[in-house]
């Protein structure tokens, strides 16, 4: 039987600068499942609406990941286990941060948790359904049009101006529709502050305007979880805190649930939950 949990064995590769080695920033075919027939829009595209007072602790979680573990072949010979049994759930518009000291797992979990990353064991649901089996591209159709990513790097595709790499990514999840997709995009990219940037090429948008268009980006297929990895590590103390106080603040009125990785305190208190993570575990909060 060709089990697809089996291909642990299969390199993924990585750059230091997107995490993804994908020719300038594209995420890799296999990220977003371009292509994929796999029918999806009932369970993504659920009632995402929530009401005010709603108890968050009650209904299906947007993701639940229990007992991960992952280990990576070190260059002796051995392995280095990396996640160790580290859990998480996180509900429907709810906010959920992650700290912990360089090298406790944490980029490798939200690896882990968004499929990126095949685990050695535990289980991945998402929106209630076991997704660690599934094949890859089932998992990537999956993944397209219900996570959104930003990166420390912010990984845009140098060639495309804002508004085309924000368009790109409903191209990409097969939700693309000429016009409405390009006004969404140009809401969004207004909502971010860039209303004038729209056709600037990454090369000439500063660090912060990048992250603001990767944060639209990152919106434009209404997902459900937000997945940010550091996203402010590669700005000033003042851009930084800009970037997060419009990026908390689309998460809440886009009702997406957020995963933040940052090693800032600041930020992390001003989630729903606080959460640590060391040496591969998530420490009881
Ligand atoms: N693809 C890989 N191959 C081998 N080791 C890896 C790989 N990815 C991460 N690691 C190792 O896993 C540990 C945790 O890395 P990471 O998840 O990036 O930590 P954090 O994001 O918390 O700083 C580090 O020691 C790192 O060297
Ligand atoms: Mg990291």
């Amino acid at each position: 039987m060709n089990n697809p949990a089996d291909d642990n064995s299969a390199p993924k590769e990585q750059d230091s600068a997107c995490g993804y080695q994908n020719g300038g920033g594209i995420p890799r075919e296999d990220m977003y499942g371009a292509g994929a027939k796999v029918q999806i829009e009932n369970a993504v595209n659920a009632d995402k609406e929530i009401g005010a007072g709603e108890d968050l602790s009650k209904g299906t979680p947007v993701l639940e990941a229990i007992d991960i573990t992952k280990s990576f072949p070190s260059p002796d010979g051995g392995k280095l286990e990396v996640l160790r049994g580290a859990s998480i759930k996180i509900h429907r518009a709810q906010s959920v941060s992650l700290m912990g000291e360089s090298g406790a797992g944490k980029t490798t979990f939200m690896n882990a948790v968004s499929a990126l990353e095949r685990i050695d064991g535990g289980s991945i649901f998402w929106d209630g359904e076991r997704i660690d089996k599934l094949f890859s591209g089932a998992q990537a159709a999956r993944r397209a049009r219900f996570m959104g990513f930003v990166f420390q790097s912010y990984c845009l595709v140098p060639e495309l101006d804002a508004l085309e790499n924000v368009m790109l990514s409903a191209r990409i999840a097969g939700l693309y529709k000429p016009f409405k997709t390009r006004k969404a995009a140009r809401d969004l990219l207004e909502k971010v502050g860039l209303k004038d940037r729209l056709k600037y090429l990454p090369s000439k948008l500063s660090g912060g305007e990048k992250q603001r268009v990767a944060i639209a980006r990152a919106l434009i297929n209404s997902p459900s979880l937000l997945l940010a990895d550091e996203p402010t590590g590669n700005l000033d103390e003042t851009t930084g805190e800009e970037i997060m106080d419009m990026f908390l603040r689309l998460c809440s009125s886009e009702g997406a649930s957020l995963l933040l990785i940052t090693h800032n305190p600041d930020f992390a208190k001003r989630t729903d939950k606080a959460l640590k993570m060391s040496k591969g575990i998530i420490l009881p909060s």
